[in-house]
């Protein structure tokens, strides 16, 4: 029988994206499967159900029931988890970090689940990476923002009036948001400067026109990720970003380290030496924050410094950073389904890593040993 691949309406609130794009819907056909959209999935991403020609419109009611392969962004709620088709396949964000009821319930489904959080970063997996490719609209977005939170403009202008002297930027982390933060301010015109504790992002930051800070600090970690900083190495970071941070008037910040809390690089008494009008745009916020005093999904004002964590920033792109993330997951399905049918290659490394769980397993070793620990 012919596959039917299903897509809902996100349903947590907030959540503008949509995990199919109309343009995507025919190179999925010619997978063979059948194509099932929930009424309305698309429209908050700008998509009526007219645009979505080869993929058949259904009630809210029918997608889950009838989904051998369910697309999502946001991790199902445990209602929706428990109304996945027995032995049926998940793809999307599936947050492995957290939400162990909800694995438990993907379990109990006996439901095959891919978290795109999990996808290696390597560079044949490049076109499936959805961490990357709804990073780099975080990153544009919170220049943006930052660009219109500032009572400072970010370019030089020289007009009749006198000469505008261009804004400060500093972006901390220069993973793929930060990179992006980076290129867009510059493009705006700001002098930019950046930071990240992996010394490869140096090259990184100079190639777009950025200024380095050298703290002194390296902190390379598994996967080409940073790892955590000692007491000692978080100090001495502090000491020099403290004094880059009190002379721009705008600071994105973007560090993170997978499954953990974002490491807290602003406190009190750096904001506090920041000039008025200044702003901090912390992409963390969700995490925790860089900044001691942010509050996710708030604007806040600390004498004069605008602190503001966006909480899911990449849902104010929802147009193209549902197409970026509909194209992601059509090249992980381009793995999983041939002639329309399943066939789950475990040689491969992007579908062996990405698998959350599977015939009624955790895959991913360290979800496993949180969740199994769990049950001790
Ligand atoms: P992320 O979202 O986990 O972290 C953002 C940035 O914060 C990272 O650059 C990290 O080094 C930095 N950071 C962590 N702690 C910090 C601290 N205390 N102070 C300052 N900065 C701190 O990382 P993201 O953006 O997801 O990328 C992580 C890595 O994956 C990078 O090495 C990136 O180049 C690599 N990558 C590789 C790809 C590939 O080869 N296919 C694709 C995408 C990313």
């Amino acid at each position: 029988m012919t596959l039917t691949l299903a897509v809902p309406k996100e349903s947590a609130p907030g959540e503008r994206r949509v995990a199919l794009v109309p343009s995507v819907v025919k190179a999925l056909a010619k997978l063979g499967v059948n194509i099932l959209v929930e009424k309305g999935a698309g429209e908050n991403s700008g998509f009526d159900d007219t645009d979505y020609q080869g993929a058949e419109i259904g009630a809210a009611a029918t997608i889950y029931k009838q989904a051998d392969i369910l697309l999502k962004v946001q991790p199902p709620s445990l209602g929706e988890a428990g109304k996945l088709k027995a032995g049926g396949i998940l793809l999307g964000f599936l947050a492995p970090y957290a939400g162990d009821d909800r694995i438990k319930k993907l379990l109990e489904r006996n439901v095959s689940a891919f978290a795109m959080e999990l996808v290696p970063r390597i560079t044949r997996a490049q076109s499936i990476d959805a961490l990357s490719s709804q990073a780099s609209i975080a990153g544009y977005k919170a220049a943006l923002l930052a660009a219109s939170l500032c009572p400072r403009l970010f370019p030089m202008l020289t007009t009749a009036a006198g000469t505008i002297r261009p804004a400060k930027a500093l972006i901390i982390g220069a993973g793929v948001a930060g990179l992006q933060a980076i290129a867009t301010t510059k493009r705006l015109g700001a002098i930019t400067e950046a930071y990240d504790v992996r010394s490869a992002t140096k090259e990184q930051v100079e190639s777009l026109g950025g200024k380095f800070v050298d703290t002194g600090v390296k902190a390379e970690g598994e996967g080409g990720y940073a790892r955590e900083l000692t007491a000692a190495e978080k100090q001495q970071q502090q000491e020099v970003l403290a004094e880059r941070i009190a002379l721009a008037d705008a600071v994105i910040s973007t560090a993170a380290i997978p499954g953990r809390a974002a490491p807290k690089i602003i406190d009190r008494a750096t904001v506090e030496r920041m000039k008025r009008g200044s702003v901090i745009i912390d992409l963390a916020a969700e995490s925790g924050g860089n900044c001691e005093l942010t509050q996710a999904g708030k604007q806040t004002d600390h004498h004069g410094v605008v602190i503001y964590g966006p909480t899911n920033i990449t849902s104010t792109a929802a147009s193209h950073a549902s197409e970026m993330y509909a194209r992601n997951l059509y090249n992980l399905l381009v793995l999983m389904v041939k002639d329309g049918e399943l066939r789950l290659d475990w040689d491969d490394q992007v579908i062996a890593d990405s698998c959350l769980t599977h015939a009624g397993e955790i895959r991913h070793a360290p979800t496993r040993e949180r969740v199994e620990g769990d049950k001790k």
